[in-house]
C-alpha cells in the first residue's frame, strides 16, 4: 500500500531531508584526496547529532549472519555500486566515492546520496559516468508529477544513460519514503513508458539511479552489504527525496 502524505507532512518530511542535503553538501567539501571515509563518516554523525536528529542506515539488519549496518554513510568507492563501509584508507586522486545518507527527525525520513570525483585527474568516461548519473536523475524527477506513470521515471532513466553507453543497475531499485525509511512503491530504474501505478499528489519517493560504465551485473561481498559491480567498472549513484505535489516534483533534497 502506497501511503499519501497530506501537504503538512511533507512539511514535517522537509527538516529531515534538508539535514540530508547539508550531510551531502559536508561531505562534498571534504571529499579530497588524503582524506579516509571514516573521517567523513564522523563529520556527518556529528553534523547529525547535533541537529538532535538520528542516522537512520546505523543499525539497519542486513541478511541473516550479517552485522547490522554499522555507520550513518554509506561510502561507495570506484567499482562499489552502494552499501559500502567507510573505512581508514585514505582517498585518492582520480577515485570517485558515492556517499548515501539516511537521516530520521521528528518519526520522518529523508535519503539522498551523490558521488563525488576525487581530485581533478579523473579519466574522462568516469567523469562522464557522474555527469550523465546525476543529469538521468533530473531528467527522471521530472516525470514525479501527479498524472505520470511509476514507470516513466525508470523509463528516463534507461533512455538517458544507455545512449550514452552506460548501463543501469536491475538489483536495487529506489523507494517510497516517509515515516518509514523504504515504504512502496519500488521504484526501478529501468522499464517501458506508461506502466505501473499512476503517480498522486502526496506521495513521496526517493529516486535513486545506480549507473555502471560496464555491465550491469552486481555481485555482494563477504561482508553481506558491500554490492560491486561484477566487472570491476567504477559505478555512479544519485539520489533524493522528491515530493509529488499539485504543482509537480518538490525536491525535498536540494544542493543547499
Ligand atoms: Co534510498
Amino acid at each position: 500500500m502506497i501511503r499519501l502524505k497530506t501537504s503538512r507532512d511533507i512539511e514535517e518530511m522537509v527538516k529531515p531531508n534538508r539535514i540530508v542535503a547539508e550531510c551531502l553538501a559536508l561531505a562534498g567539501d571534504m571529499a579530497k584526496p588524503g582524506i579516509t571515509t571514516a573521517e567523513i563518516n564522523d563529520a556527518v554523525e556529528k553534523y547529525i547529532e547535533k541537529h538532535n536528529a538520528d542516522a537512520a542506515f546505523k543499525g539497519i539488519q542486513g541478511s541473516t549472519g550479517t552485522e547490522p549496518f554499522p555507520t550513518a554513510c554509506c561510502m561507495s568507492i570506484d567499482e562499489q555500486v552502494v552499501h559500502g563501509f567507510p573505512s581508514a584508507t585514505p582517498l585518492q586522486e582520480g577515485q570517485i566515492l558515492s556517499v548515501d545518507i539516511g537521516v530520521k527527525l521528528n518519526g520522518w525520513y529523508g535519503d539522498a546520496a551523490r558521488t563525488f570525483i576525487i581530485g581533478t585527474d579523473v579519466d574522462d568516461d568516469v567523469s562522464e559516468l557522474v555527469k550523465s548519473t546525476k543529469e538521468a536523475l533530473e531528467q527522471a524527477i521530472e516525470h514525479a508529477k501527479p498524472g505520470s506513470h511509476l514507470s516513466d521515471i525508470g523509463h528516463a532513466v534507461q533512455s538517458y544513460v544507455e545512449k550514452r553507453g552506460f548501463s543501469v543497475v536491475r538489483d536495487l531499485v529506489g523507494h517510497g519514503i516517509g515515516k518509514e525509511l523504504h515504504e512502496e512503491p519500488q521504484v526501478p530504474n529501468y522499464g517501458k513508458a506508461g506502466r505501473g501505478v499512476k503517480l498522486r499528489e502526496g506521495m513521496v519517493i526517493a529516486i535513486e539511479p545506480m549507473i555502471n560504465l560496464g555491465t550491469y551485473k552486481v555481485d555482494i561481498l563477504d561482508d553481506g552489504w558491500t554490492v560491486v559491480t561484477r566487472d570491476g567498472k567504477p559505478s555512479a549513484h544519485f539520489e533524493h527525496t522528491v515530493a509529488i505535489t499539485s504543482n509537480g516534483p518538490r525536491i525535498l533534497t536540494l544542493d543547499p
